[in-house]
């Protein structure tokens, strides 16, 4: 362990010594891809291709690989066109489906909506942060290049870098012996990651074996934002705690949002997807369950040897392995208990919706009407605090099971921050001589939503199209060529 230590301080000072010395050198990106290559050969620390680990663990690789079996793509916006108004104005109301297979991190990340169509390294939309929870060639370029040197520019800049999904050595130190002979040598490959459990006092070392396994996955299943004044590097807004309310603090003290509202013009926020946090606020959390208990459960081969299914997906699809290993329950009754809680929290994100939603057009009203931004000022916030509440319960996917009890509570407060708006807001009207309801366009498909918002989506779907056709295969000939290079 403490050699391993040494071992890791001796190259990452290399690796800086490396990067310092092309920086001063003013670095191009022909360079920068020397600098890789050399340090390729002198000794990969992340190898991304998840197919040189099969021979060596064929079982973790091939139940890895079975992850590519989650391949339904289910069309969230399409199930609650609410969330076309809710997202006005950001990404998210073009394209938003639920998570799928791990195996497709990359495939998705490309073909959404919400990376548009790039035509070249410097066009956007979106920063290189959005591939940070992809795959391991992210952590590989940050120990190649810095984080500065990873997060900077637009996120087709790099495009032919990250190609490999998540994988082995996203959460194992690949390179390392232990590895090499079986053992999990767990790490969280990401530095931000890291920094982020320190910062709410569980430092990656200090876990014991199911504190590290749920971290593994708490690199990835958090929330996080971009922080706009460093190259949009990823940090998890955990300074003041995990919970909705601290991260809330956090961020109107810091006086972030992620886009303003196009239709009400809140400063809002959104929120990714805290399931690391709702679950360590859970039951099983509370109790150190690990995520892995449930998703990558212990099994045998036909030789009755032990080893972890890699295949993370719905633990029910395993239920002898997962929840009856503590649970004496059958199966049938403990999806119905999962089941009634997961329409418990439905039926409130429902009724949190419609008031949010409406706050947002009376907003849109009460502008119209000429209310003043002093007028104005505490109703955002309201809005803003509404929203985030209502997201932070939602986007965290699995919160029924995790933690279904948080999830009641902080979208029964999101209800109460969006009544506060709307009552304020119902005096500002009458004031403005506004006295009859505010209407709602029709929102009652994805498509209707778009519509009203005035939305381009055939523009959006054929950018995106020529994207998928021209780009896409050029960055994957570069990755192919790269690979080649790599030691064997
Ligand atoms: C999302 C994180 C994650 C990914 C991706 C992942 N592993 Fe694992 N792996 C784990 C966890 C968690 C364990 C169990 C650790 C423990 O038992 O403490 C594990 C255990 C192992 C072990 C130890 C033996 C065993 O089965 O328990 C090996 C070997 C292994 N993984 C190989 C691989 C290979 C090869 C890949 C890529 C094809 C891979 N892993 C991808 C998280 C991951
Ligand atoms: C490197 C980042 C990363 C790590 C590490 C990671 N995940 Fe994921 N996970 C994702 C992304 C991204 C998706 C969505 C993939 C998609 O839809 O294309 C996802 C999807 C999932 C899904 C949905 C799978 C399905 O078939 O519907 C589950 C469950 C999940 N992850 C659990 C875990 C658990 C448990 C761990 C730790 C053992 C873990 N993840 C580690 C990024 C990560
Ligand atoms: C006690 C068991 C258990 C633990 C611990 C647990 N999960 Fe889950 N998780 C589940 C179950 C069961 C579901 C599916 C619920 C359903 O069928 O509606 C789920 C759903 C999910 C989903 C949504 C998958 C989808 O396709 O919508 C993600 C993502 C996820 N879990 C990640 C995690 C992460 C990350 C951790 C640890 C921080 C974790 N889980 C801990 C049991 C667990
Ligand atoms: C590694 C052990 C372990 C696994 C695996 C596990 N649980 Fe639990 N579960 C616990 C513990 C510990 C508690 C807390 C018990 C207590 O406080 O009495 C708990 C409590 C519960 C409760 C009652 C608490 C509540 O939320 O009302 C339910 C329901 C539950 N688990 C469902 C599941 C389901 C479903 C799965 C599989 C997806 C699962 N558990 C997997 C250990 C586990």
């Amino acid at each position: 362990m403490k050699k391993n230590a040494v071992n890791a301080t001796l190259l990452s000072l290399l690796s800086v010594t490396t990067f310092a010395l092309t920086t001063s050198a003013q670095a191009t990106e022909a360079k920068q891809t020397q600098a890789t290559t050399q340090s390729a050969n002198q000794k990969m620390r992340f190898d991304p291709r998840n197919e040189k680990f099969e021979s060596d663990h064929p079982e973790q690789y091939q139940s890895w690989k079975d992850t590519s079996k989650s391949k339904h793509i289910t069309d969230a916006l399409k199930n609650d066109p609410n969330m076309v108004v809710l997202w006005a104005g950001y990404g998210f109301a073009k394209d938003y489906n639920a998570p799928r297979g791990h195996f497709y991190a990359v495939t998705d990340v490309r073909e959404t909506l919400r990376t548009g169509g790039p035509k070249d390294a410097k066009s956007g939309p979106m920063p290189m942060a959005c591939w940070s929870c992809k795959g391991p060639d992210v952590p590989r370029v940050i120990d190649e290049r810095g984080e500065d040197g990873y997060f900077e520019g637009k996120w087709a800049r790099l495009g032919a870098q990250i190609v490999n999904p998540i994988g082995c050595a996203d959460c194992h130190d690949t390179q390392s012996d232990d590895f090499k002979k079986g053992k999990p040598a767990l790490r969280v490959a990401r530095p931000y990651g890291k920094r982020a459990m320190d910062t709410i006092g569980r430092p990656f070392e200090k876990q014991d074996r199911f504190g590290q396994q749920s971290q593994v996955c708490g690199q990835c299943h958090v929330e996080y934002y971009f922080q706009k004044d460093k190259k949009n590097a990823v940090k998890f807004p955990w300074d003041n705690g995990v919970t909705v309310d601290e991260m809330e603090a956090y961020y109107d003290k810091i006086g972030f949002s992620d886009w303003t509202h196009a239709v009400s013009k809140t400063p809002m926020l959104k929120a990714q997807h805290p399931e690391y946090e709702t679950w360590q606020l859970g039951i099983h959390g509370k109790n150190n369950v690990a995520c892995v208990d449930c998703h990558m459960p212990k099994v045998k081969n036909k030789d009755g040897k032990v080893y972890t299914d890699h295949k993370v997906g719905n633990p029910f699809d395993r239920f002898d392995d997962t929840c009856a290993q503590c649970h004496t329950q059958d199966k049938k009754t403990m999806m119905n208990i999962v089941k009634s809680r997961k329409d418990k929290v439905q039926e409130m994100k429902l009724l949190a919706e419609k008031q949010i939603v409406a706050a947002h057009f009376e907003a849109k009203a009460a502008w119209d009407a000429g209310a003043t931004p002093a007028e104005m000022k505490d109703i955002l916030l309201d809005i803003r605090h509404a929203q985030w509440r209502w997201d932070y319960a939602i986007a965290s996917h699995g919160v029924h099971m995790h933690a279904p009890e948080v999830a009641l509570r902080v979208l029964g407060t999101a209800v109460d921050r969006a009544t506060d708006a709307r009552t304020k807001l119902i005096r500002l009207l009458a004031k403005k001589g506004i006295t009859d309801p505010v209407k709602i366009p029709d929102i009652s498909t994805k498509e209707a939503a778009q519509k009203a918002l005035g939305m381009d989506m055939k523009g959006m779907n054929q950018e995106k199209q020529d994207f998928l056709k021209t780009v896409v295969p050029e960055w994957d000939k570069e990755a192919k060529k790269r690979e080649a290079s790599y030691p064997q």
